[in-house]
């Protein structure tokens, strides 16, 4: 595989070999001096693992997920990385060859030895801390728990209330007031249904509510803006029955109708009753950002817009480490009226390859100045290249402000971290793979000087390939 990688675009490099653990290191520091005042850590989610005894996964959703901790205090930091001890990646890592089906892989073996395995979870998309506990999160089940400081593997976790496994997504939205926690999955049937769930801080399940969709389709996220949450659920169709057989892979069966629609659902978040429900244009979103109310009683949301699923196309082939599908997403905002889940507007922000739009956790649901995204580098070749650098956006002078990395150096989901000295104030959080140095670090920005040198940069002890989505836990 190292041959064919020559070629390549240097992000590639990252996820060529198996990520490798490491257990509680202290960081050096490269650059900079890390904030006296900083304490907490930052968890990273993302897949790790792309290949087993020489065979591929097909998507990179299909990735074994792996954990980043890095825990800060007194000026210093501390990092562990771990993957999940999934009950398919042990299996797995006993056979030394891949086994079980995914998003974009049919399980391995002849007909007859696939029927009726079930998927693995590979527990790779995000991660939400609670006061006791890390849920790595899969939109396709339920999490799993694991340890707050050590990422040693509890096992699954059903918020005292999922029955029937019901899947958990992995976009959870956190009321910055009252800690609740809101959060939604997908089942499927005849139809799909979209289960939605409200829970204390701590996670346990106090209240849900479930709809079914028009048709068998996917939702990756959702936003929480002021009084309501909203779903905007793009027009794929799952052909079940290949799926079913496991003769195809869920992702493969996938397809873009667009004449079916955008369904956009509406319900009151503290009830969870549906309160609108409309069909608009499609669209395809992975990320929302923020959303908020305004005073007419409309919702106002951001997110990154593309114009159909070939983004999926282009996610697939990172997993071989070369991408030819160009799927060019931008981020826009939207005011909808929640009463009849229509829009009344709907503009186009920034025309920059984009993803990972975030706010800072303080302003979830609420009118927020600033969206944090990882954008395209301007010169960067979009079908070849992820994403070089991280910015924000700031919806009062509507400009963007970006961190200059230097080329070949791929940031992941840029987070916000407030200053424990300052609310006004805060840093932003990244990690960054070096694509000429072979290495990964982690950087942290002023928030109002991303344009600036780093206030610090620690150097990891082995390569975190680039990843989802992670979370500050203050
Ligand atoms: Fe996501």
């Amino acid at each position: 595989m190292t041959a064919t990688i020559q070629n390549q675009a240097s992000w590639a490099k990252a996820i060529a070999k198996p990520a490798t653990e490491f257990p509680i290191t202290q960081l050096s520091t490269i650059s900079g001096k890390i904030p006296e005042a900083l304490k907490g850590s930052l968890y990273r989610n993302g897949p790790a693992r792309l290949e087993r005894d020489g065979e591929q996964v097909g998507h990179w959703f299909d990735g074994d997920g792996a954990i980043l901790a890095v825990h800060f205090a007194e000026g210093q930091a501390q990092a562990t990385y771990r993957y999940v001890q999934t009950e398919g990646y042990l299996i797995e890592e006993n056979a030394n060859k891949l086994i079980f089906g995914n998003y974009g892989m049919a399980p391995t073996g002849s007909w007859l030895n696939r029927f009726g395995k079930s998927s693995k979870n590979v527990a790779n998309t995000s991660v939400i801390a609670l006061p006791d506990k890390l849920l790595a999160l899969w939109e396709g089940g339920l999490p799993h728990a694991l340890d707050l400081e050590t990422l040693e593997t509890y096992g699954l976790e059903n918020l005292e209330g999922l029955e029937n496994r019901l899947p958990y997504s992995a976009h959870p939205k956190r009321d910055p007031q009252t800690g609740e926690i809101f959060n939604f999955g997908v089942s499927y049937g005849k139809n799909a249904t979209l289960h939605i769930y409200r829970s204390d801080r701590y996670g346990k399940l106090i209240n849900k509510n479930q709809v079914n969709l028009q048709g068998l389709t996917m939702v990756h996220d959702f936003v929480m803006a002021g009084d309501y949450l909203i779903f905007c659920v793009p027009p794929l169709r799952l052909n079940p029955i290949p799926v079913l057989l496991n003769l195809q892979s869920y992702g493969e069966s996938l397809q873009w109708k667009p004449q079916e629609g955008m369904e956009i659902l509406v319900f009151n978040r503290h009830d969870l009753q549906l309160v609108s429900r409309h069909n608009a244009e499609p669209w395809y979103q992975w990320h929302f950002g923020n959303g908020f109310g305004d005073r007419d009683g409309n919702v106002v949301f951001d997110l990154v817009r593309y114009e159909d699923f070939t983004t999926n196309q282009f996610l697939k082939e990172v997993a071989s480490g070369k991408t030819n599908t160009a799927a060019k997403g931008t981020l826009w905002q939207m005011r909808l009226n929640p009463q009849t889940g229509e829009f009344l507007e709907a503009s186009q922000l920034l025309d920059r390859g984009s993803e990972f739009p975030s706010v800072a956790p303080a302003e979830v649901g609420q009118k927020s100045r600033y969206t944090y995204l990882s954008v395209h580098r301007p010169d960067a070749v979009i079908n070849q290249e992820l994403f070089g650098t991280i910015a924000r956006y700031d919806y009062q002078t509507n400009t963007l402000t970006e961190a200059n990395l230097g080329a070949n150096r791929y940031p992941m989901e840029p987070l916000f971290v407030v200053d424990p000295t300052n609310p006004d104030r805060g840093y932003v959080i990244t990690v960054v793979f070096d694509g000429d140095r072979e290495c990964s670090e982690v950087w942290l920005f002023d928030s109002d000087r991303l344009d600036s040198e780093p206030v610090c940069r620690l150097t990891l002890p082995s390569i975190v390939p680039m990843g989802f989505h992670g979370t500050w836990r203050s």
